[in-house]
């Protein structure tokens, strides 16, 4: 059966004191209140990040490192930019892959997230594969269409065994940021749409077993809301992920 998730996208944000003092809150607040074993936390900070918040996670325990994008290359003449292989190596585990900020301001488009897809995949990362419409799509009534689009092109090339690492995340673009939350309903909707997309591209029992995630100003106040929907199995979580207290409720939301 599919995973309940939250995931902590730090997006460009802390320094490497905030980190560790951010983290070791994290840890201690996990252990001490007995969050339970039902949902994995997954910590995505930025890239010089990755090893110090890696160390301070116990190993084995209900934290996981991931990375927030990574290059389609396995190696070479790429300045600047960063290897799925660098990534597993120091020991991250899942990378975010099409979230809305890289596909607008990076002009990633689903052929370069196909190709990041397979290199994330053959370093044996599992991708939080991002979708979710803009206010513009959902006001003309396009968002099943504009996320079917999304899922075929960006997702659906891959193979059965490819796709069982996937885990799938629906942000509404209009939602990130914005304090601007989509409805417990809204976000039901849209997962039931994608894992029935899933069920026709693959078969019944890979929709069954995916995890999806809801993200867009989720936050302590909203996510049991959220998460009691019967197709969202947890979030991915910008700015509250960024304090302590708020992250812990929301991992205690389930
Ligand atoms: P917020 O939770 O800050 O709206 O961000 C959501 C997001 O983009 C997570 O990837």
């Amino acid at each position: 059966m599919r995973k309940n998730i939250v995931a902590g996208n730090w997006k460009m944000n802390t320094t490497l004191q905030d980190a560790q003092a951010l983290v070791s809150e994290i840890v201690n607040m996990v252990q001490d209140e007995a969050t339970g074993s039902a949902v994995e936390v997954v910590i995505c900070p930025p890239f010089p990040l990755l090893p110090v918040v890696g160390r301070l996670l116990p190993e084995g325990g209900q934290l996981h490192l991931g990375a927030q994008n990574c290059h389609q290359k396995e190696s070479g003449a790429f300045t600047g930019e960063v290897s799925a292989r660098l990534l597993a190596s120091i020991g991250t585990e899942y990378v975010i892959l099409g979230h809305s900020e890289r596909r607008q301001y990076f002009r990633e488009d689903d052929e370069l997230l196909s190709q990041k897809l397979k290199a994330a995949l053959a370093a044996g990362l599992k991708p939080i594969f991002c979708v979710g419409e803009s206010l513009e799509t959902r006001e003309a009534d396009d968002t099943f269409a504009y996320i079917g689009k999304q899922l075929k092109e960006g997702l659906f090339h891959l193979s059965n065994e490819e796709f069982a690492q996937v885990v799938v995340a629906y942000e509404p673009i209009w939602a990130i940021g914005t304090g601007k939350t989509a409805t417990s309903q809204q976000a039901q909707e849209v997962h039931a749409f994608i894992r029935e997309q899933i069920a026709r591209a693959y078969d019944a029992k890979q929709a069954l077993n995916t995890t999806i995630l809801y993200g867009g100003s989720a936050n302590a106040q909203n996510a049991r809301e959220l998460f009691s929907q019967p197709d969202v199995d947890g979030g991915l979580i910008g700015g509250a992920s960024l304090k302590s207290r708020d992250f812990v409720e929301i991992i205690k939301s389930f």
